[in-house]
């Protein structure tokens, strides 16, 4: 392959996209808001914001970001159907001339026989009818066939061509299910490289989107670099449908510590960002990272044998590929104390990056006063924990107001709990009922959530729960997170924070039931299947 020019990698993230489809870690409007705020600040290219068409809360979380976000440029995902591509429009508006829309269609054998029932050529008219409509919108278009990596070679050109032809400015590959294997996908991207004229001129490059069923998505995706992609989708963590998407933390940080055998590519994220990203999405979408993953896993870089331990005490490139504060790890502050005044928390808040109006830091800082009261220091963790709470909060149908259990090895687990009603009486007036019930369980948390059952007279079932410190210390935070399947199969997941892992356990999940009432009343239910 003859060495391209070009040499700049364009990293585009589709955690709030692709990465957000994946069972219980749907995000609310202000989680989003704050990964695309952090996004920016990685300094990803391109942050694919959602699929515009397929719910109220997607287009509004892909206008707003759209607004709010500068410097990276923000991706609307649209079938190739009018409706689809003029919703994303409507979206990605407010971003001017760094909006993209995304267009995508199938083109394997198996999908166009099986869920399409169309021919070749159909399938190049509506791509290239797509793209055409998409550039009416928008000059930046990305086309993508979908499961590309299992189309026919010559086909796929074809498909490209069009595309390109029709105005796309980026074709994305994408391995759909994750069966491409580095070699195989490597030279495909070669030979559409070499086949495309306009990605040798540069009118065009081409893109890699990777699933990791197989656990090749990095590989694969490193793969396509080395032959031509000049752009990689991926998401923080690697999160995404099935077994996640490739992960951006490992696709940087492998460009960069290996420029000796990827040289000259230039990728311009902020690595130093990528710690703070992981925890920030790991938390909003409320899944947990790995602890050996790379990179970003607490694990990653803790050196346990004593051989390993004194090498790095010698010198640290004997056991370490990679200096852990390139990436963020150890930028700790100083914790903050029940003396510290609103100024001191509000310049923190500031520091960590979070957008804060008045009257978020006023709810904040009475939470930061009564951990305060309960623990010695009150670290970064702590407070990062308590305003994903507040950004997390649902109105409030249901506060729980008491709870008390009793549990001992000797003793059948009981949990009383008492619960308030917010309830409109009239348009102004707003009242507040309490009402209390006891429950027996398995175990206290067992308890307290069949009692949360009883009263709300709702029946999650728990499908999942984690539960972790959030900081340091015997006294520090528990941190819950359930997903609960309400019974429309769909997770719903919850969160809550205290020294009290019971009561913490049980303001998670009341924040799952608060999730799915509200969900139903405000009818943000999907519109249309996810690809
Ligand atoms: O995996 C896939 O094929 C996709 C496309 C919509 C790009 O997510
Ligand atoms: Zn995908």
């Amino acid at each position: 392959m003859k060495k391209q020019k070009n040499q700049r990698i364009h990293i585009f993230d589709t955690t709030l996209r692709d990465g957000e489809q994946c069972p219980g870690a749907s995000m609310n409007l202000r989680e989003k808001l704050e990964v695309a705020r952090q996004l920016a600040r990685l300094k990803v290219d391109i942050i694919e914001a959602g699929f515009p068409v397929i719910s109220d809360g997607d287009f509004e979380a892909v206008h707003t970001i759209s607004s709010q976000i500068k410097g990276s440029r923000i991706a609307g995902l649209a079938r190739c159907v009018s409706r689809d591509i003029d919703a994303a429009a409507e979206a990605v508006k407010p971003a001017g001339k760094r909006g993209r829309i995304h267009v995508f269609l199938a083109t394997s054998k198996i999908h166009r026989e099986h869920k399409l029932g169309k021919a070749e050529d159909e399938i190049v008219r509506l791509a290239v009818k797509g793209v055409t409509r998409a550039k009416g919108h928008v000059d930046d278009v990305e086309f993508s066939p979908e499961d590309g990596s299992r189309t026919e070679p010559d086909f796929l050109i074809r498909v490209c061509q069009a595309a390109v032809g029709a105005g796309a400015t980026t074709v994305n590959i994408p391995d759909t299910v994750g069966f491409a294997v580095p070699d195989e996908f490597g030279a495909l991207i070669g030979q559409l490289y070499e086949s495309v004229r306009e990605f040798q001129t540069g009118k065009a490059i081409i893109s890699v989107h990777c699933h990791n069923d197989l656990g090749l998505a990095v590989a694969n995706s490193l793969s396509a670099v080395r032959n031509g992609a000049r752009q990689v989708e991926c998401t923080v963590n690697g999160i995404g449908e099935r077994a996640g998407n490739a992960s951006l933390e490992e696709i940087v940080m492998a460009l960069d510590t290996r420029k000796d055998f990827y040289t000259g590519f230039d990728c311009r994220v902020n690595s130093k960002e990528i710690v703070k990203s992981s925890k920030l999405v790991s938390r909003m979408s409320g899944l947990v990272v790995q602890r050996s993953k790379a990179i970003v896993g607490e694990n990653a870089f803790a050196h346990s044998s004593g051989i390993h331990q004194d090498g790095i005490l010698k010198k640290r490139e004997t056991y370490e590929i990679m200096d852990p504060c390139d990436v963020g790890w150890g930028q700790t502050e100083l914790p903050l104390t029940k003396h510290s005044g609103r100024a001191a928390v509000t310049a923190r808040l500031k520091h960590l990056g979070f957008k804060m109006t008045d009257d978020d830091v006023t709810a904040i800082f009475s939470q930061f006063k009564a951990i305060g009261d309960k623990k010695k220091f009150v670290y970064d963790e702590d407070l990062i924990a308590l305003i994903e709470g507040h950004i997390t909060e649902v109105p409030e149908t249901w506060s729980l107001e008491y709870l008390n259990v009793t549990s001992g090895n000797q003793t059948v687990p009981t949990a009383t709990v008492r619960l308030k009603k917010a309830s409109a009486k009239s348009k102004k007036k707003k009242s507040e009922e309490a009402i209390q019930d006891a429950s027996l369980g398995d175990g206290p948390v067992d308890a307290a959530l069949k009692a949360i059952d009883r009263l709300t007279k709702t029946r999650g079932r728990v499908k999942d729960y984690v539960i972790r410190a959030v900081s340091e210390g015997k006294d520090a935070l528990g941190e819950v997170t359930v997903k609960a399947d309400f019974g429309g199969g769909e997770l719903v997941t919850g969160k809550g924070a205290c020294t009290d892992i019971i009561e913490a356990s049980a303001r998670a999940y009341l924040n799952a039931v608060n999730r799915h009432l509200f969900s139903g009343k405000k009818d943000n239910r999907k519109r249309v299947r996810q690809p």
